[in-house]
């Protein structure tokens, strides 16, 4: 079984490199299947999501490749299949995603109905609904979505929470209908505002992206064209834990400050020292964090991606500090780890009570899910004594290379068989 190994207490110093965004970058390759004509972007995270959402667009007879370390073309001229195999959707919810731009394109999608997964049930109601909106007929049988519309038509969609997902969908989805969609209440996120420049880049025509209200007015087709993907905020916020909890001093290099307000404010408020120009993003400290209370919600509010490293950095805090969930009903599964390793977080419904401790001890743990296994690793880095953590298979589905990032600021940390 593969297993990450960190032994603790080492205070980590330099420059890392940010990675392009995860998240933005799964948007965006769903997106290139509008598109009758080739898609190069660039930034792109070397990541088992990219790699999951490369095998998907191959299925579907898409050819998406890397062309160099960090470049990739998508070439949808071609789509051969209508239907995203269930292997790849239980893999991975982000496939869900080209059920909108195949429908759009083609009148006709077949996607399996995602399952739940370690932080929460995430159903696809959003999705549906406003895809429904949108024009198309949708109905489920054997655990599979069909999707047909002849043409969609613009329409106004509510939605009841800022879901991410479902604005890049919706958004996607519109680019080719007929006339103009309004999506009110939508996610405000900055890889929402990435998905509507890389669409109007190639020709869509999508205002409001990064506010509450998107209006899409439909477009005819889309051309080929080029795009570099935003850094990876969550990466960066990673970084930002993995320096403080170890009271260093590092220098995110890519990181974008102003898609980090609210995590750049928890950990001022902490005592970190967080500096940045247009180019990157410095935090240091020399003392225990402070206890600081966090909610987390949709953008510009804190991100729940990073409620768990957060956790890791304040179960060392001086003080009491609660974490609110308000975005996943149970993202708060690796506590248990957390406090195995010493740490003394109690968690009552969507509160996690974190009552800061002097020093964490290394023992061996198990990531349940991407984030959860970035707090491990971070818990790990300033605990006494060494960490074993399996699940690195999570780990390795959206952070790129974080053992070698980590090697290079100094860490003794190392990936084993
Ligand atoms: N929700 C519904 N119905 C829907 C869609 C969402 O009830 O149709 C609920 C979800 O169950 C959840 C909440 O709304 O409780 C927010 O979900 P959202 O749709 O915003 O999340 P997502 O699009 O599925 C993306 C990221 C997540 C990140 C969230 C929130 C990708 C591939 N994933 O998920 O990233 O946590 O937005 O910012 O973009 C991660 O990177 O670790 C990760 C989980």
């Amino acid at each position: 079984m593969d297993k990450i190994r960190v032994r603790g207490g080492t205070r980590l110093t330099g420059t890392v490199e940010i990675s392009g965004s995860k998240n933005a970058a799964l948007a965006i390759m769903a997106g290139a299947l509008l598109v009758d004509g080739k898609v190069t972007l660039h930034n792109v995270p070397r990541i088992g999501d990219i790699h999951t959402m490369m095998e998907l667009l191959n299925d579907l007879g898409v050819s998406a490749q890397f062309v160099d370390r960090t470049s990739v073309i998508i070439d949808a001229s071609n789509v051969l299949y209508l239907e995203a195999p269930y292997e790849v959707v239980r893999r991975m919810r982000a496939s869900f995603n080209v059920m909108g731009p195949l429908l759009a394109r083609f009148g006709f999608a077949r996607v399996p109905v995602p399952g739940g997964c370690d932080i929460g049930a995430r159903p696809v109601n959003f999705h549906i609904d406003g895809l429904r909106r949108l024009g198309a007929n949708l109905h489920t049988e054997h655990g599979v979505y069909t999707a047909e519309a002849r043409k969609l038509t613009g329409t106004s969609i509510y939605m009841d929470f800022q879901s991410a997902g479902a604005t890049q969908h919706l958004m996607t989805a519109a680019c080719l209908a007929n006339g103009v969609t309004v999506i009110e209440n939508c996610a405000a996120e900055p890889e929402v505002v990435d998905l509507a420049e890389f669409l109007n880049s190639l020709g869509a025509h999508i205002e409001g992206a990064g506010t509450t209200t998107i209006k899409v007015t439909g477009v005819e087709r889309l051309t080929g064209g080029e795009h570099t993907i935003i850094p990876d905020r969550q990466e960066a916020g990673t970084f930002a834990v993995a320096g403080a909890i170890t009271r260093g001093d590092i220098v995110m290099r890519g990181a974008v400050v102003e898609h980090m307000r609210p995590v750049v404010n928890k950990l001022e408020e902490a005592g970190i020292e967080v500096s940045a120009d247009s180019r990157s993003m410095k935090v240091r400290a020399t003392d225990r964090p402070r206890a600081v209370d966090i909610k987390t919600n949709p953008h510009p509010a804190f991100p729940t991606d990073l409620q768990q490293p957060f956790a890791a950095l304040l179960s060392v805090a001086d003080g009491t500090s609660v974490i609110t969930e308000n975005v996943y009903e149970s993202r708060f599964r690796y506590v248990n780890e957390l406090n195995r390793m010493g740490a003394n977080i109690r968690v009552s419904a969507r509160n996690a009570v974190i009552t800061g401790v002097d020093r964490l001890t290394g023992c061996p743990v198990a990531a349940t899910d991407l984030r959860a296994g970035a707090a491990l690793i971070c818990a790990a880095l300033a605990a006494e004594g060494e960490t074993e953590m399996v699940g690195v298979e999570h780990i390795e589905r959206g952070y790129e290379d974080l053992v070698r990032k980590l090697r290079g600021l100094g860490a003794a940390i190392e990936r084993c068989e």
